[in-house]
């Protein structure tokens, strides 16, 4: 194509009606600095022309400089104007698209998450009154006789050693019930098994039960202890029951909380308030390193000397119990690596859980 002449006034003409059709067409900002370049640019026929002007007669530029300066004039408006213009339909588009009802409610309180371990140990006692149990609970703040005395533990047995007890109220060892009223011997429960003689001498027999709460021991934070932590107890007392019974019960309540392929083991132990007393493991399939049984909790036959403690016929009555931490049981559910997750209360870690503990 010929250069466009600074002297050719229709071509100049068709160079700036192209311009302002070109900025015209333009629907967005982008658009628009496509066409200026294309129209304005260093290789644009009205920019090149103007620089040909330097290269003309000397009698001739007056008529060129004109020409072309009226040419970018005219094209520097229509581009303004489109400038406007789109501006224009932006903000009226966005105050259309990003209206604003002011008269809705407005959430002030962001809304909170339950804690997954409460949620937990409700989800724990209601697969258990599902079955006809009940739901008990004992002071945390418990009289050494029950926390130990009741259960077996005499006075010097060294199982008292095993749970590391925080003291509250000097060490002092009551014979029996009676004494708890005025004898001194205040600890925080080292465990819930304690409700199991609370349970046992308020309710009496049969008495089918779990009992969720809050247990101290003196250990430091860190990522598989804590100081406070939680245990769900059972307790089934009643005529005729064996350690099947208490392996059905287990393998159920795995199976409810893990899924159907659970199953649980018991390998022998020792407990003071159980005999025979097994510790019970999991099958657990997403074990780090492949399946395998995992720890899970405390198990066994109740003692025969708990039930005469509470007033209750051995010979007559027997029964099983069970202990796990719920902590333990949420980290292996829940895959949570560190304990003290649970323990920070920052509220995006219970936020996962939605409302229930089986996070749904
Ligand atoms: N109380 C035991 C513990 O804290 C667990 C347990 C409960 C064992 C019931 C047997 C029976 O380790």
């Amino acid at each position: 194509m010929e250069p466009l002449s600074p002297l050719d006034e229709a071509g100049i003409a068709r160079a700036v009606l192209a311009a302002q059709r070109a900025f015209s067409n333009a629907q967005t900002l982008d658009e628009l600095k496509e066409a200026r370049l294309v129209h304005t640019g260093d290789n644009a026929p009205i920019t090149q022309a103007n620089m040909r002007i330097k290269g003309l007669e000397k009698s001739e530029r007056p008529v060129a400089g004109k020409l072309m300066g009226r040419a970018r004039k005219d094209i520097q408006v229509a581009l303004t104007a489109a400038t406007e213009r789109i501006e224009a339909e932006v903000e009226a588009r966005m105050l259309v698209e990003e209206t604003v009802d002011v008269t809705l409610p407005v959430t002030r309180t962001p809304s909170g998450a339950r804690h997954p371990l409460p949620a937990l140990m409700e989800d724990i006692s209601d697969l258990f009154i599902g079955m006809g149990w009940q739901v008990a609970e004992g002071p945390e703040l418990e009289h050494e006789w029950f926390n130990f005395d009741s259960l077996n533990f005499g006075p010097d047995h060294p199982a008292r050693q095993m749970q590391d007890t925080f003291y509250v109220d000097g060490v002092a060892h009551a014979g029996s019930e009676a004494d708890v009223e005025t004898q001194p011997g205040l600890v925080l429960r080292t465990h819930t098994s304690p409700v199991q003689s609370h349970a046992l001498l308020e309710r009496g027999v049969p008495l089918y039960i779990v009992c969720p709460g809050k247990v101290f021991r003196t250990d430091a934070l860190d990522a598989t202890h804590t100081p406070v932590f939680h245990q769900i107890e059972g307790l089934a007392v009643d005529k005729g029951l064996t350690m099947e019974h208490l392996k059905g019960t287990l393998d159920h309540f795995a199976q409810q909380l893990f899924g159907e392929q659970a199953r649980t083991r018991l390998r022998p132990s020792y407990f003071p308030f159980t005999e025979p007393s097994a510790e019970m493991d999991l099958w657990f399939p997403q074990k780090k390193g492949g399946p395998g049984w995992i720890e899970w909790g405390g198990c066994g036959m109740v003692n025969p000397e708990v039930l005469r403690n509470a007033g209750i016929d051995p010979e007559e009555y027997t029964g099983f119990a069970f202990g796990m931490g719920i902590e333990r049981t949420l980290m292996l559910r829940n895959a949570i690596a560190d304990m003290r997750d649970m323990v920070e209360g920052d509220i995006r870690f219970s936020q996962q859980f939605g409302t229930t503990g089986r996070g749904n």
